[in-house]
């Protein structure tokens, strides 16, 4: 593997490799100094950062900082985006100002996605969501690639001088207008944070997954190229491992059969779960009770790793009962269920009353 594609489908096997290739400094080796980290931090859901002790300086030191991230408004909110939406609360509650950019330009480049489709799906999948799991209006800007304010139209363009075809070939691998256009939109997301109408340079932390990792690398040196005229700091980044779907594979908002959407009823949760989650355990009872199962490829285990056991001593019970034996894999499905049920209820009361506070995030 040489190029990650963006567009295209990912898939990871090796998450060190990945890093050693990428340049990417592994998560793991900060994580001591962090004084606070959040769930994915601490249980290895992120791999990977880039300059992230910039962030930390700053979080210490109590020095503005600014969250930045994007959404692809392309199909059903599921617990994969759940996961990046807990970092962007953990980091306003921190303090960050907060960018989000509603990427409906890619998504019309991209996906064959109408500007009025992604602007629906951006509100009622993503926005209705975020603000069901807590985050709050105050220092947050959501705003939509295709409607964002000159400054940063201009700087999506001026972006161009800074790169050559060449250098867009050997990052993205076979390019088009389309994707360069993306991607340049994305550069300027990242980086328009810390133009002087919005207070100028500053720290900046990028969540994203891995599959958007070349985007990173090409900010960065952008942002370097662009340092005498702009004086940008090289934003920093940190990256997600994937999150499983049902059968194995990704998470995936195309496979119904693969992710758990928030809005999903808890009964049909169940039947996907009962029927698609695959086991890491053994074919009979007494061969599991014998032999133990496994964890760590086992999706019901590893969706209540990704956040739905937020609990790490009871989560080291379930991984300890599974391994042994003493935790059938029904049994493991059941506790799962159950988390579902009873999270999915209160999220989807959650996000009806949030429905009142869209206009709060859109015309602020
Ligand atoms: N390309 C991202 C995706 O496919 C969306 C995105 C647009 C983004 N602008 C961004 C992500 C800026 C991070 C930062 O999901």
């Amino acid at each position: 593997m040489n190029c990650i594609d963006p567009w295209g489908k990912i898939e990871i096997k090796d998450y060190n490799t990945l890093c050693d290739k990428f340049g990417i400094d592994k998560f793991f080796k900060i994580l001591p100094k962090i004084s606070n980290p959040s769930l994915s931090m601490r249980r290895g859901l992120i791999f990977g950062h880039k300059d992230f002790q910039v962030i930390l300086k700053a979080i210490n030191e109590k020095k503005d900082f600014v969250m930045m991230t994007g959404l692809m408004p392309s199909g059903r909110f599921h617990l994969g985006h759940k996961m990046i939406a807990e970092e962007i609360i953990y980091y306003q509650k921190l303090g960050a100002e907060c960018f989000i950019a509603v990427a409906d330009l890619e998504a019309y480049l991209t996906r064959n996605i109408s500007l009025e489709q992604a602007k629906e799906i951006a509100i009622d999948q993503y926005l209705l969501n975020y603000i069901a799991l807590g985050l709050k209006p105050n220092k947050v800007h959501f705003y939509f690639q295709t409607n964002g304010t000159k400054s940063y139209m201009n700087l999506s363009k001026m972006i161009s001088k800074k790169t050559t075809f060449n250098e867009i070939t050997n990052i993205y691998g076979e390019t088009s207008p389309v994707k360069i256009v993306s991607a340049l939109t994305q550069v300027a997301d990242i980086l328009h944070p810390q133009l002087k109408e919005f207070g100028g340079p500053k720290p900046t932390v990028v969540p994203v997954g891995a599959d958007q990792l070349p985007h990173i690398n090409f900010t960065r040196d952008i942002a370097y190229r662009m340092s005498s005229e702009f004086k940008f700091i090289s934003p920093s980044a940190v990256f997600n491992k994937v999150l499983p779907g049902l059968k194995g594979g990704k998470m995936s908002s195309s496979d119904i059969t693969s992710y758990i959407a928030l809005t999903d009823s808890p009964k049909d949760t169940a039947k996907k779960i009962k029927n698609y989650a695959f086991s890491g355990g053994q074919a009979t009872v007494e061969e599991h009770r014998k032999k133990g199962g496994n964890p760590d490829v086992d999706i019901s285990y590893q969706l209540l790793r990704f956040g739905l056991e937020e609990n790490d001593k009871k989560l080291e019970k379930i991984y300890d009962d599974y391994k042994s034996g003493k935790l059938l894999s029904g049994e493991l499905k059941e506790i799962l269920i159950e988390k579902l049920t009873r999270f999915l209820e209160q999220h989807q009361e959650k996000r009806e009353k949030a429905k009142n506070l869209v206009d709060k995030f859109l015309f602020n």
